[in-house]
């Protein structure tokens, strides 16, 4: 069998102009264009909605982000309201340190800009949570201005248009990949084609420059990409480096009085689930066992563990029940909260899934 040699990589210099064009044209027909944060230019609606996409589903975010819209329809009432609230109503989206900088950022936007969010992506980039790709899709989203994105799909498709072949693993592999994707922006009708280029290049790398399966029979640029020449466009991105995985083991005191109530705890705001309601979390049976009054210590019920899967790290996640009196827990810093409460709080998904399983006997 004969191998082919490495692609002839493109550069942004060589790309026709027509590569912006071809997916502004594709962007039109074949895009997404009635996601509910679309045919917008408020930036309070764009930015929440590129906060919420940026580890989540579109499928996912749909629903949030209404409920968002209903319930804070502008920055001012987002700014005025309890970072409790809002963490409430992130509950289950995960990546909590999102909510707390959209808090943080409207506020910001409140006092600093009078309610307007800056109208460039130089100055976005300075609020809370606000990157260079998701200061760069509002501008252009929502002012038309000339500016690069370079989110996780993005990178994808463009180091296969260009065969880039430098491990994005290095900053300075990933500097050149912003400069090329700087080049390749619109040059013509710049205001009306930004938005559609930008959306463009999401929906590709989301529905047909797949990591695994990509469905270049499908691409508007497979006549210009440098790695569907090659052959084999699924070599890029090349990412050396890989995510160093960790694994902690947690108990979970599930103390429960004889009204049904829960006892539960504010988090650290740094760290695991920081800033959310939770069970109270110990690093040891003992230690869960050791910040129980002697009485309450016989009573404990070892329930069946499980792994929780954050980003860098799996939690090993251990319930104990107990069946507590009201003031057994009054030594900590919680409260007691009846199944009642549960939906308004900010609780890590885990969490919220065990208090909904059957109670505890
Ligand atoms: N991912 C990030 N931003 C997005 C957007 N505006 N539409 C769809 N997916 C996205």
């Amino acid at each position: 069998m004969s191998r082919r040699a490495a692609p002839e990589p493109n550069t942004a210099a060589r790309l026709p102009v027509r590569f912006a064009a071809l997916v502004v044209d594709w962007q039109r027909t074949h895009g997404r264009n009635s996601l509910p944060w679309q045919n917008t230019r408020d930036p309070y609606r764009v930015w929440l909605s590129e906060i919420m996409l940026q580890q989540t589903q579109v499928a996912t975010v749909v629903d949030y982000f209404t409920r968002f819209i209903e319930r804070f329809p502008d920055v001012r009432a987002l700014a005025a309201a309890e970072l409790d609230e809002v963490l409430g109503l992130w509950s289950g989206l995960g990546y909590y340190s999102r909510a707390r900088n959209l808090h943080r950022c409207a506020r910001e936007v409140v006092a600093l800009h009078g309610g307007e969010f800056p109208g460039n992506a130089v100055a976005l980039q300075t609020l809370p949570g606000i990157g260079r790709s998701t200061a760069a899709a509002i501008a252009s989203f929502c002012f038309g201005e000339r500016v690069a994105i370079l989110d996780g799909n993005v990178k994808r498709v463009l180091a296969r248009v260009l065969a880039y072949g430098e491990d994005l693993a290095l900053a300075s592999a990933e500097r050149k990949l912003w400069e090329h994707a700087q080049a390749l922006l619109p040059r013509h009708g710049v205001p009306g084609a930004m938005p559609r280029y930008t959306q463009g290049l999401m929906d590709l790398g989301a529905t047909v420059c797949l990591a695994r399966n990509p469905a270049c029979l499908l691409c508007p640029v497979r006549g210009l990409c440098a790695a569907q020449r090659g052959g084999h466009p699924e070599n890029y991105p090349v990412k050396t480096r890989k995510l160093k995985r960790s694994s902690q083991s947690l108990w979970l005191l599930r103390a429960r009085a004889a009204d049904g109530s829960v006892w539960l705890e504010k988090r650290p705001a740094s760290g695991v689930w920081g800033g959310l309601h939770c069970l109270p979390v110990f690093e040891s049976r003992e230690a869960l066992r050791n910040a129980l009054p002697p009485r309450a210590r016989g009573r404990l019920r070892d329930d069946a563990p499980f792994v929780h899967v954050l980003t860098h790290k799996d939690l090993h996640l251990h319930p104990v029940a107990a069946q507590l009196s009201g003031n057994a827990m009054q030594d900590r810093q919680g409260a007691w909260f009846a199944s009642d409460d549960w939906p308004r709080l900010g609780l890590p998904a885990p969490i919220r899934r065990l208090l909904e399983q059957a109670p505890a006997r």
